[in-house]
């Protein structure tokens, strides 16, 4: 049979697919570019057009796309086995898997429960915080707090901490309230405080809401240092220093989603780690299988766990799993990604590309007129457009700035995606330094260009 044409595929995608976040009114007048293969830091279309992976395909790819040590590890567990199930029974990956993860993780997180998405992992930390109050008798905390401008994926429950009046006032009816904390970004940047006051201000906003309402809190959940659906909108070790030392001085749990941060992005391992907290439930998905197949893990300590523990019937069991919950695929795929940071040093060798975005940020692209603000933990960038920076005027949405800006970039080579009037880089780990100054030249000519 021979392969589909480009115009079969766009006829098939436009009769058949309906795209997540996408008006498809405007999609239907496109023609998509349909991704067939990865090569390193690229994807590569049905055409053949090369695209530098700048956000790294939704935030995810960690060592570069068809990387030979994963593809290996993925080959071979196919061929022992691709699914069982975790209900009544283990499997070889997800047993490695935990106890690497557990050696990884910011200490005290002792028990791995496996999920497949984000959002599944949010979810999961938001009922397990739930349930250990109730079952610990302590029935009025019932309540989360979360940050303003929080995303912590689509499901209700992590909707619910994460309510944008935007995009979810239609299921308004079916969301839990939230107690909202307000981050420094937001007394900054809307407020027009100094840096050191609107620290200040969030600071004093968490302590006094806390104290206010700490009885009825089962536990608060933060994006630690990098709001990134949001628009990647930074705050400080000390703001997350904070918070932590607040949760246990009020003996409320605190739930870190590692979902975007997590797995380097932010130049250590964990977020978590530039700050040196331990939370009681950790959240990460995305990198976790560099970038290869869906799976999340939500992180508990043994307290938690133990909380659960007791007597077939009197049903203090955790009530929750998915159908591929701890795949042996996707673990396989963790393990080997994780092999990957250690053998070819990842880490360390992440450090001089991450001077070299900084430099390159802050040099010619903040010189741009129309670049109000850059912000930036490791290589997840964010960087704000505005018509007038001065004044804080913003772009009329109807003018689609952001979406203007990546039609250049990818007309260029370059593959980036905007939240609205802001422009997200997050490219893979793995981009070499020629690849990252490519980028910065592209971004840089495409927001000239269209700006
Ligand atoms: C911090 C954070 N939490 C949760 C999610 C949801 O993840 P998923 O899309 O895999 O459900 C995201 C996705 O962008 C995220 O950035």
């Amino acid at each position: 049979m021979s392969a589909p044409s480009y115009a079969d595929l766009k006829a098939w995608d436009h009769a058949y697919v309906w795209h997540p976040f996408t008006q498809m009114q405007d999609w239907l007048q496109e023609d998509p570019i349909i991704i067939a293969r990865g090569e390193g830091n690229y994807v590569i279309d049905v055409n053949g057009r090369r695209y530098l992976d700048g956000v790294s395909s939704l935030w995810c790819n960690v060592h570069g796309h068809t990387h030979p040590r994963l593809n290996r590890a993925v080959t071979e567990q196919v061929n022992r086995i691709s699914h069982s199930t975790m209900l009544g029974l283990a499997n070889i990956p997800s047993i490695l898997l935990a106890k690497k993860l557990v050696e990884l993780a910011p200490s005290g997180l002792t028990r791995v429960f496996y999920s497949d998405a984000g959002a599944t992992a949010t979810e999961i930390a938001l009922k397990l915080a739930f349930q250990y109050w109730q079952l610990r008798g302590e029935t009025r905390r019932t309540k989360f707090a979360s940050l303003v401008e929080a995303y912590h994926g689509d499901t209700l429950g992590a909707v619910s901490v994460g309510y944008s009046e935007l995009f979810h006032h239609f299921y308004r009816p079916l969301l839990a309230d939230a107690v909202r904390l307000t981050p420094p970004h937001v007394f900054r940047f809307v407020r027009g405080m100094s840096a050191e006051q609107a620290l200040a201000a969030a600071q004093a906003e968490a302590e006094h809401t806390l104290a206010r309402q700490h009885a009825e809190l089962a536990a608060v959940i933060i994006e630690p240092l990098m709001q990134g659906a949001a628009g990647m909108w930074a705050h400080s070790v000390e703001y997350v220093r904070t918070l932590r030392q607040l949760t246990r001085q009020h003996g409320i749990l605190f739930i870190c989603d590692e979902v975007a941060t997590g797995f380097g992005r932010t130049g250590k391992m964990f977020a978590c780690e530039h700050a040196a907290i331990n939370p009681d439930l950790f959240c990460v998905a995305k990198g976790i299988t560099g970038g290869y197949l869906p799976l999340a893990a939500t992180l508990a300590t043994e307290e938690i766990f133990s909380a659960f523990l007791a007597p077939y019937e009197e049903f203090k069991t955790f009530f929750h799993g998915h159908t591929y919950t701890g795949n042996p695929v996707a673990c396989a795929a963790a393990l080997a990604s994780l092999e990957v940071f250690a053998e070819e040093q990842v880490l360390e060798r992440l450090q001089p590309k991450i001077a070299l975005l900084t430099q390159r940020l802050q040099g010619d692209i903040a010189a741009l007129p129309h670049v109000a603000d850059i912000r930036q933990w490791g290589l997840m960038v964010g960087i704000e457009l505005m018509r007038d920076p001065d004044k804080k005027i913003a772009y009329d949405p109807a003018e689609k700035i952001g979406i203007r800006v990546i039609r250049e970039a990818r007309k260029r080579g370059v593959m980036i995606r905007p939240l609205g009037s802001i422009i997200i880089l997050m490219p893979p780990l793995s981009i070499t330094e020629a690849e990252l100054s490519h980028l910065l030249d592209v971004v840089h000519t495409a927001i000239r260009t269209v700006t």
